[in-house]
């Protein structure tokens, strides 16, 4: 199969170097990559939501599958766009998207699923938003329903604090369109965890499990970011919660969806939130998650072509999906002042070869050429994530940090704590 994958950061790096492994594969292109894929595929120079030049693309080099890593371009409907041409793409259409692009959206689905989620109120002005939260006390979430990269969500621990944020949603539009309609939750808690599984519109593969650090700094601390850390499997994961999430969460949805006439098909990545009162919903997204899929297709030992392909013509019943039950645990680097302002174009060194143990996965790198030699340098905020292997998650653990400490560029950081905190020692359920 000659496939083109969309994206550049280190999830897409992650799929591509999962699928140089699938036997089918004959030639991988990544639109448009970084210095990783580039190594191990051929890279494009074509922005993922390109779409018409992406159309163009996979028509010249005649791609048997189109793979979407972002959620921009399925937002945009590039998986309607490509069937209507006969192009196969792995991922959900523009209308199974919204289950990641509007957050009303999936809530209504949960509702209608019978899904276990925060209580939710949904508003299309400001004024009554704030005539709600007049007779509210206590902490609330406010959300902007559309995509917001990431930072459409407010933790709020007072109404008055909520009706800042609905204001700055609404009044002050901090996230353009995404913010004209609002949701109010109830405030969870519980650990989190993100769940993935493969659908092909009617049926769903075996989950995976995974969990992510998203504030900058150790114990937790600090701005939110795209991601620093994540590992795979959970200490707490097991068999009786998996069968909750799927009987309970993700075969609702998917059959909910099939019915009113959207189905869905790709990964369904669930945020799950362990209350005292079971796994609730906190989100769905569209796609793979990053950090999460640097420490979750390592696991998939199914030929990743298979699976796609199954999900595309809806017979993924037909194929085993299995995880193995190896740990990894991913350390992200990042270039110094990230999330906020931060400088590029610094030198690598130590990230040249990969063990057995550890696997180095590019976000934001680039390779520089001054006429003799290439010099591999930072492009971005999130620069790589490194990636370790054992049989527990302290021995991937102590093997992804001793790879980390031989990296450098200039300014980086990471977070020490990765897979070190409560998250993997706590045990489900309750009892
Ligand atoms: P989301 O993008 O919806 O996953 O939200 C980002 C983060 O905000 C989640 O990973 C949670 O840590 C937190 N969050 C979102 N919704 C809630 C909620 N209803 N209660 C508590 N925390 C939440
Ligand atoms: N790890 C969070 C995300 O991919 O959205």
């Amino acid at each position: 199969m000659k496939v083109l994958l969309l994206g550049s950061g280190a999830r897409e790096h992650t799929i591509a170097w999962r699928l140089l492994q699938s036997l089918r594969l004959t030639k991988l292109w990544v639109a448009d990559g970084n210095a990783g894929t580039a190594a191990i595929a051929t890279n494009l120079p074509i922005k993922p939501d390109d779409i018409d030049r992406i159309i163009d693309a996979a028509r010249s080099l005649e791609i048997d599958l189109v793979v979407v890593g972002p959620e921009l371009p399925l937002s945009l409907g590039i998986v309607d766009r490509l069937a209507s041409l006969g192009i196969a793409a792995f991922g959900p259409s523009k209308a199974a998207a919204r289950i990641e692009t509007s957050k009303s959206f999936a809530l209504e689905v949960m509702k209608e699923a019978n899904v276990a989620c925060p209580d939710f109120w949904v508003f299309q002005d400001e004024s009554s938003a704030l005539r709600f939260l007049k007779g509210r006390s206590g902490p609330m979430v406010v959300k902007a329903d559309g995509l917001a990269a990431g930072k459409g969500v407010i933790l709020c621990a007072t109404a008055k604090e909520a009706a800042e944020a609905v204001s700055a949603c609404m009044g002050e539009r901090a996230f353009g369109d995404a913010g004209d309609t609002v949701v109010i939750e109830e405030m969870l808690t519980g650990p989190e965890v993100s769940v993935f599984a493969f659908c092909d519109g009617q049926h769903i593969s075996s989950l995976a499990a995974a969990c992510d650090y998203k504030r900058l700094e150790d114990g937790n601390n600090g701005p939110n970011t795209g991601g620093m850390g994540s590992f795979s499997p959970p200490g707490f994961w097991n068999d009786e919660l998996a069968h909750q999430v799927e009987h309970d969460i993700l075969r609702p949805v998917v059959e909910t969806m099939a019915i009113n006439g959207y189905p869905y098909k790709g990964v369904l990545y669930a945020g799950l939130m362990l209350t005292p009162d079971g796994p609730k919903v906190l989100e769905f997204n569209c796609r793979l998650g990053d950090p999460e899929t640097q420490v979750v297709l390592p696991r998939l030992t199914t030929d990743p072509l298979n699976v796609m392909q199954a999900c595309v013509d809806g017979n993924l019943h037909q194929v085993p999906v299995i995880w193995d039950d190896q740990c990894y645990v991913g350390v992200v680097l990042a270039s110094g002042g990230y999330p906020g302002g931060y400088q590029t174009g610094f030198a690598i060194s130590g990230a040249e070869t990969d063990s057995d143990d550890t696997t180095l996965f590019h976000a934001a790198t680039r390779l520089e050429s001054d006429g003799y030699a290439t010099q591999l340098v930072t492009s971005g905020g999130r620069v790589m994530t490194v990636v370790g292997r054992g049989d527990s998650l302290a021995k991937a653990k102590a093997k992804a940090y001793d790879r980390v400490r031989k990296i450098s560029f200039e300014g980086a950081i990471f977070r020490t704590d990765i897979a070190g905190g409560v998250e993997e020692t706590i045990t489900w359920p309750n009892r």
